[in-house]
């Protein structure tokens, strides 16, 4: 079944169960039938909804497996209050717009972690060269109502004085380590991008939540590292937070339920250049191109609803700075600062065929001007197309099914991805019992290797224009 090649490698051996949902779960939801069935849904014609096998707590033997329980939300406003415990020790990695937040967009780890955390979350460190901007942010943090969480975190400029502070000093170790450095900082082997094999030396047994995408280091040293990290059997979660959106969980569902196969996949990205004014991400060099780090998450997301990938099949072709298509009006940095063969292209456009035989596709583009991004993307069964539209800003699931001609409208109001992603880590770090991870650092290499699959073979087939160009 295609559900099963998506699971991290560890997962795949454990067999199917056939789910018979336990009378009292049945009793509750016939009493709650209304609920389940139709809060967050909207039918644009009357097309009849097939009922879905309501999962209950999305434990690892309900549908969808391996997932979280679209029906029952996780939605920050509306989580209870966290319930007294214990102190929970986190270490921060990076006090940047990932933690701590910035104007580009909703994710802001620090603010998740105090929602789950309540007065328990105490974090002992903050790890970032830039020591300024750490001090900065805590002061901040200081200022305000969740001051009991930071009036004691320590900066350090990198792990290695955390890890002698502990052993010196006698200071505290975290139980959870977040990590939101850039990507060139880890991921590998070599020294200045080894993070996690740092990591696994001075604190093996914490978890760890990292973001994506897991390197820029090459795919053989990140896949050592994540061999590392299986080993070591932690809890580790990476940030590709649009898996946890109930849109996406929905279509999980859905493919679950109707033991679908998938024929095809088809993503696109399409990002508003004119908005993004870190010269990094316009060169290659740094970055490493907007495919390898934004389009990682529709890459990866394909991933996750069409299985594994024949990485051998993988055909890409761009439209790149130089040819007459890519010249571009609104670009807000200075290109001519950058290589010319480090410049980004500005359309890249990929195929594949996926391990199960289905089709991918996926088309990254920078055109857009303003400040929204556009995103969709498409999934083909037998008698299915289902359409994730805006995942971003207002996500919504077109489903059309079966014998119809009509879709119907699927929308969840006030997701939020980000703290479904945080929720379930903490509670795996607690060793919850329904705590689900649907990211782990082994399966976001697979996603990484793709991305780099599509940036090769386009830039081959980019050099192989030229050459014929010249001769010609
Ligand atoms: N999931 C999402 O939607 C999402 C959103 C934003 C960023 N991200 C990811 O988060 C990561 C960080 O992005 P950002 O926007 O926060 O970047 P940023 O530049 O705002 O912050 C990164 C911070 O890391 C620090 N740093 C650099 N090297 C370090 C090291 N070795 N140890 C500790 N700290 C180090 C930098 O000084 C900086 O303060 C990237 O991988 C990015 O793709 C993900």
């Amino acid at each position: 079944m295609a559900l099963r090649t998506t699971l991290p490698l560890r997962l795949l051996a454990r067999p199917l169960t056939t789910y018979a949902p336990p009378l009292a779960l049945l009793q509750h939801q016939l009493q709650h039938q209304h609920q389940y069935h139709f809060r967050g849904l909207r039918t644009s014609t009357p097309a009849p909804v097939s009922s879905t096998l309501s999962a209950w707590d999305g434990g690892k033997a309900e549908p969808p497996e391996c997932g979280i329980n679209v029906d029952m939300p996780v939605r920050m406003d509306t989580a209870p209050a966290p319930p007294p415990g214990d102190d929970f020790h986190v270490a921060m990695v990076g006090a940047g717009n990932i933690m701590f937040g910035s104007k580009a967009g909703p994710w802001n780890h620090s603010v998740r972690l105090e929602h789950k955390l309540g007065p328990r979350l105490k974090v002992v460190a903050l790890i970032d060269p830039d020591t300024a901007r750490a001090k900065s942010v805590l002061e901040t943090k200081c200022a305000s109502f969740v001051e009991s969480a930071y009036k004691d975190t320590k900066v350090f400029p990198n792990i290695g004085e955390y890890a002698r502070w502990i052993e010196e000093e006698g200071g505290t170790k975290p139980r959870a380590i977040i990590v939101g450095t850039p990507p060139a900082f880890r991921g590998g082997v070599a020294g200045g991008r080894n993070l996690e094999l740092q990591l696994l030396e001075h604190f093996p047994a914490a978890g760890y939540l990292i973001e994506k995408p897991v390197s820029t280091a090459p795919i053989d040293e990140v896949k050592h590292v994540a061999g590392r990290l299986v080993q070591n059997q932690n809890v580790i979660s990476v940030g590709y937070m649009l898996r946890y959106l109930r849109c996406v969980q929905k279509m999980k569902q859905i493919i679950h339920d109707n033991n679908l196969t998938i024929m095809a996949t088809n993503a696109r990205y399409s990002a508003a250049y004119q908005s993004i004014d870190k010269p990094a991400w316009w060169d290659k060099s740094k970055d490493m191109g907007p495919v390898i780090e934004q389009g990682t998450h529709f890459c990866d997301l394909s991933r996750y609803l069409g299985g594994d990938i024949d990485i051998a099949t993988v055909a890409a072709y761009s439209v790149e700075h130089d040819e007459r298509p890519g010249k571009l009006s609104a670009i807000p940095v200075n290109e001519d600062a950058i290589a010319p063969d480090q410049r980004i292209p500005r359309i890249t456009s990929a195929v594949w065929k996926y391990a199960g035989g289905a089709v991918g596709s996926f088309t990254h583009t920078v055109a857009l001007q303003g400040t929204l991004y556009d995103c969709e993307l498409e999934v083909w069964a037998d008698g299915f197309h289902m359409r994730l539209v805006d995942p971003y800003n207002a996500p919504q699931l077109l489903v059309r099914r079966p014998g119809e001609d009509h879709s119907e409208l699927h929308q969840f109001n006030d997701d939020d991805p980000f703290f479904s992603e945080m929720s379930a880590f903490i509670d795996a770090v607690e060793g919850r019992p329904d705590a689900h991870i649907l990211s782990s650092f082994e399966d976001a290499t697979k996603s990484y290797e793709l991305t780099w699959a599509i940036r090769l073979a386009s830039e081959k087939s980019a050099a192989m224009r030229r050459a014929a160009a010249a001769k010609a």
